[in-house]
């Protein structure tokens, strides 16, 4: 039997703990990198410590020495890279570091992979965020990069790398374009986990106020369940390749807030303009949510909506839980902590 070894880079994140979850299911022995941290940072894949099929090793990517020990160790069938310095709004406060995770660490999993096995197969987490600024109303593998932030920057030029390392060596080493995708676990700072959180606080009174920056930026948002699918499909292929993986569905900040507090059954009505745009509680007149410059970023991307054509008929793959569902599911995550 084919032996299943798969290296997860980034496995104490998000996508890190569903693809986790895939894997194992799929009967793969898998090893996931933790960095060294003053607290616990294996919160979102406790219940795998004690997996007989999983394994967790210290290392960093930006620390070529610890990748390439650990491939040797190893000797995974398939590496999957997640590890990034992922907010894109801080990238701009870290452009370096984050150069240095985004870019320079996904160049040193491919010299590892050049210099020790080049039958590995590699999976590079890139990002609609490279489209940036672009004229198409929808992107798909062909719609030009235009990344508007140090973090979209670094993200192409590892998506770059990576093809680089498939043509000149021969590598199986594919990128998968994800547009943003949610879920429960999803960090504390991210738009939808922030205005899902303290919407419910809100709703329980626990929170009087929700502070947002840009209002009207879209984003086309899957479930990360979902997305691991697509990432594990990517790697099954016969041929490496570059894949768009999104929903092809739009919406404001705005419009993900009205969603979130209709199902909360908070009444809210929105007044005012600009940084003077606020909601008020319907029942009793109170400002629930303002806007600040704060969270506005440097340079912003509008709207990003994914074009999957490839995807579903190269991979078979489609996204299948609705905004509605995946917001539900979040809320519900939310109670079950607070009641
Ligand atoms: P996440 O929750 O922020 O997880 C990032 C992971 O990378 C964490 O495990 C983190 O470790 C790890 N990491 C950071 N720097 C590292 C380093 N120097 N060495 C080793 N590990 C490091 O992100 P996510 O949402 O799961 O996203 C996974 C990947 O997909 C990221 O590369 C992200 O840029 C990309 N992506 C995400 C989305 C999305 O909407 N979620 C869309 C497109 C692309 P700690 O736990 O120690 O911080
Ligand atoms: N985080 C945050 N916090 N964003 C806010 C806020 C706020 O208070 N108010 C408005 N926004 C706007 C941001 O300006 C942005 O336009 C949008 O909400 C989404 O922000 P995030 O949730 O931080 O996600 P992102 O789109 O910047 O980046 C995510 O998706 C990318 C894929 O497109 C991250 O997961 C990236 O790692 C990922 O590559």
């Amino acid at each position: 039997m084919k032996k299943k070894i798969a290296l997860i880079f980034g496995v104490t994140g998000q996508d890190g703990f569903y693809l986790s979850e895939l894997l194992l299911k799929k009967k793969y022995k898998v090893h996931g990198v933790k960095r060294r941290s003053s607290s616990v940072p294996t919160r979102r894949i406790e219940k795998y410590l004690n997996n007989k099929n999983f394994f967790i090793h210290y290392g960093d990517i930006t620390d070529a020495s610890s990748v390439q020990n650990l491939i040797n160790k190893i000797n995974p069938t398939e590496i999957y890279n997640l590890a990034a310095q992922s907010h894109v709004g801080v990238s701009f406060l870290t452009p370096l570091y984050t150069a240095n995770v985004n870019a320079l660490g996904v160049l040193s999993i491919l010299e590892a992979i050049k210099n020790t096995n080049n039958e590995i197969k590699f999976y590079q987490a890139g990002t609609s965020e490279m489209f940036g600024k672009t004229i198409n109303k929808s992107q798909n593998e062909n719609t030009i990069f235009n990344p508007q932030s140090p973090y979209g920057t670094a993200k192409v030029f590892a998506h770059q790398i990576t093809k680089n390392y498939r043509d000149a060596y021969n590598i199986f080493a594919s990128n998968g374009i994800l547009f943003n995708h949610e879920s429960p676990i999803r960090g504390e700072n991210f738009v939808t986990k922030k205005i899902i959180s303290s919407l419910v606080k809100i709703s329980l009174g626990l929170q009087k106020k929700l502070v947002l920056g840009n209002l009207y930026a879209k984003r086309d948002w899957g479930h990360a369940k979902d997305y691991v699918e697509a990432i594990y499909k990517i790697l099954q292929k016969n041929k490496p390749g570059d894949y768009v993986i999104s929903t092809g569905k739009e919406y404001t900040i705005k419009e993900f807030v009205n969603m979130t507090a209709k199902m909360l059954k908070l009444k809210i009505s929105w007044k005012g303009k600009g940084l003077k745009e606020i909601a008020i509680n319907k029942d009793n007149g109170k400002t629930l949510i303002s806007v600040s410059k704060i969270y506005y970023r440097p340079l912003e991307v509008d709207f990003l909506k994914g074009d999957s054509t490839k995807a579903k008929k190269e991979l078979k793959w489609q996204s299948k839980i609705k905004i509605k569902e995946l917001i539900n599911e979040m809320i519900n995550y939310e109670l079950k902590n607070l009641i």
